[in-house]
């Protein structure tokens, strides 16, 4: 079939696995989807970095709202993270130049989701964000698409790598907080300015976007209650095991008479509980289905791999010609913010 082209821009930790990711298993997303999936088109700061991919037949942009409007661009692939600036920029000059857009970045759709979902379903185009939540783990699909049956009661979970990756360390080796957190950069897990990660910050953006999806709301950040790790110490790691718990950063989001309660802090769970059990730089998502009672989906919430596989799955679906509304219904549709107040549970 017709080839898909893709335009990369942001050629980072996510944006490099999913050159690699491409090329490693290109006959295979040939074979799923009946067409190839050609990376035509990158752009980044640094064009002398080596990416590990042979760049010499794609065509190079300094500006990534440049390549976004490229007409050999089928999909613009956005990897360069910010809810604002370039970022937001060249998503929405591709949207007006008809191009379908995938994106990892949590902040940008924890903003202007509902503005850019409208965009894209109004021009009859896909907006795509399985990475943004929860790295390698289809939240998104299994909320939006596998869960779609259901009223979604509540959903919970690890939503941040770095933050439970620092916490684990903390824990099994005692290592203190700064010296993990640099780890955690190193590794490629942690964002840009990694105060998003353990302020809690990044885990509300995710948690906004799952909301969203889980009930058909509005992304509504503003009204998320935030409270990271940086006052959790080896103390209460250390008195919280000798309970049976362990202190994990969640992030929960509850349907209530008042309206939705979206809250980011630090819990204690049993240990044998399904976030208790999930360690280092695992997610979990816990989703609560009034047939399907409770669904449960672990795995790697950050990294090159894991999130690149999240990111080519949405190519894989636009290559495939397969479209889901954005947020599980039609942006049009979705109920307006309406925000609880906190309860004591
Ligand atoms: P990196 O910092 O590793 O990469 C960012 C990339 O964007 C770099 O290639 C950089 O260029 C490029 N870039 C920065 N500014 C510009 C600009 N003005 N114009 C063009 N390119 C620019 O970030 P990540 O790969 O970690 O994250 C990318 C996105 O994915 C973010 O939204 C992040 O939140 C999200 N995400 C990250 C995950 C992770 O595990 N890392 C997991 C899930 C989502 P250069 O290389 O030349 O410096
Ligand atoms: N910084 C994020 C995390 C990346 O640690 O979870 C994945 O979104």
């Amino acid at each position: 079939g017709k080839p898909l082209r893709i335009g990369v821009a942001g050629l980072g930790t996510v944006g490099g696995g999913v050159l690699k990711l491409v090329s490693a298993n290109a006959d295979l997303l040939s074979k799923r989807t009946g067409r190839p999936i050609q990376v035509v088109a990158v752009s980044a700061r640094d064009r002398s970095r080596d990416r590990g991919v042979d760049l010499s037949n794609v065509r190079w942009y300094e500006d990534a709202a440049d390549l976004a409007v490229d007409p050999d661009v089928d999909v613009f692939v956005e990897l360069i993270g910010g809810s604002d600036g370039i970022a937001k920029q060249a998503v929405e000059a591709a949207l007006a130049a008809g191009k379908h857009v995938v994106t990892a970045n949590k902040a940008l759709l924890a903003h202007h989701g509902a503005a850019l979902a409208t965009k894209a379903e109004s021009a009859g185009l896909t907006l795509a964000f399985e990475a943004a939540v929860a790295g390698g783990i289809p939240a998104i699909k299994g909320l939006r698409e596998g869960l779609a049956a259901n009223n979604i009661r509540e959903v919970h979970g690890i939503l941040n790598g770095t933050c439970n990756y620092i916490l684990t360390e903390m824990r099994t080796t005692g290592r203190d907080f700064a010296d993990v957190l640099a780890d955690a950069q190193r590794l490629g897990y942690a964002e840009a300015d990694p105060s998003f990660d353990v302020d809690g910050v990044d885990a509300a953006h995710k948690l906004a976007v799952l909301t969203a999806v889980a009930f058909g709301a509005h992304v509504d950040f503003k009204s998320v209650h935030i409270e990271g790790i940086r006052h959790v110490s080896a103390l209460d790691i250390n008195y919280a095991q000798e309970l049976g718990y362990r202190i994990r950063l969640l992030g929960i989001a509850r349907r209530t008479e008042d309206g939705i309660e979206q809250r980011v802090h630090p819990c204690m769970v049993p240990i044998t509980s399904p976030c208790g059990a999930t360690d280092g730089v695992f997610n979990a998502v816990v989703a609560d289905g009034d047939f399907v009672d409770k669904v449960v989906l672990v795995g790697r919430g950050a990294g090159a791999g894991p999130t690149a596989s999240a990111v080519v799955a949405d190519l894989v679906d636009i290559a495939r010609g397969r479209s889901t509304p954005t947020f599980g219904v039609p942006a049009a549709a979705l109920e307006p913010a309406k925000a609880a107040p906190l309860s004591r549970r």
